[in-house]
């Protein structure tokens, strides 16, 4: 983050775009016969090639903070994240507590949500009635957390239009039922299973530990994490089970 805000700091300050009011202030000056200033002045003459280089210097410049500025919302998001779960588990959050589990989806969806947005994801909720459960906040909060931003990022990779990550309770016998569901890029059959070893990734950045470790966590927690896809394409759905009496009953 220091890195991405000193750059954009430094490409502002050198920006092409501060010789505008030099250039304002010429043309003020020669206000009374701008087209002969324009037409005959060897600096006049000068300025429309000028203005449409400064152009293109300024459309690059915006380009380049831009980018830099989403790399900053990205670590901003992820530091987030951290917090979150940092602060739940500072809270002596670590035991089981009886939870809505609607409040925990909801602030999981809290931290994705500016990146949904400027990603123009839309983000649908089907929430169902359901009781409340016995459970540890914080190790829900990290399963769904990564659950979310690979959902996120799965759209992201797609090239056709319409983004929607659904997200579903549901009431089954014994359990709730977490659903992420997203249209993304999908996964082949082959890697169905491998999604879940420690280390596999298929992103250029990624760890490949989120699904690995929400599996145990989940099964921790007397549940389970499952995920069913069509294919390559065809977007992928994840089912957190979460027994209702808590990990003891279940187990
Ligand atoms: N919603 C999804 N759609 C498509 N592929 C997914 C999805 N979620 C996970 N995957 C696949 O599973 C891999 C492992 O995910 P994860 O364990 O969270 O690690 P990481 O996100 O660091 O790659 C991803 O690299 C990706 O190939
Ligand atoms: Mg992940």
């Amino acid at each position: 983050m220091n890195v991405a805000s000193s750059f954009v700091a430094e490409s502002l300050r050198k920006s092409k775009a501060g010789n505008l009011p030099k250039l304002a202030a010429l043309l003020q000056e020669h206000q009374q016969d701008l087209g002969n200033f324009l037409a005959v002045d060897p600096r006049g003459r000068q300025i429309p090639a000028y203005l449409s280089q400064l152009s293109e210097h300024v459309a690059a410049e915006q380009a380049t903070v831009l980018k830099e500025l989403g790399q900053l919302q990205n670590n901003i998001e992820h530091i987030k994240e951290i917090v979150t779960v940092q602060q739940d588990f500072a809270r002596g959050a670590s035991m089981v507590q009886t939870l809505n589990i609607s409040d925990i989806v909801e602030e999981a969806l809290q931290i994705h949500s500016t990146m949904m947005v400027r990603h123009d994801i839309e983000v649908r909720r089907e929430f169902e009635e359901v009781p409340a459960i016995q459970t540890e906040k914080h190790k829900i909060l990290q399963i769904l957390i990564n659950l979310l931003r690979n959902a996120k990022q799965a759209c992201e990779g797609t090239p056709h239009g319409e983004k929607r990550v659904v997200v579903r309770i549901v009431s089954v016998p014994g359990f709730v039922r977490l659903m992420v569901e997203d249209n993304g890029v999908g996964i082949p059959p082959e890697n169905l299973t491998r999604i879940f070893a420690h280390g596999f990734t298929t992103k250029r950045d990624g760890h490949g530990f989120g699904l690995h470790s929400g599996a145990l966590t989940a099964r921790e927690l007397g549940g389970s994490l499952g995920v069913h896809s069509h294919g390559r394409g065809k977007g992928a759905t994840f089912t957190l089970d979460l027994p209702i009496n808590g990990p003891g009953v279940a187990a």
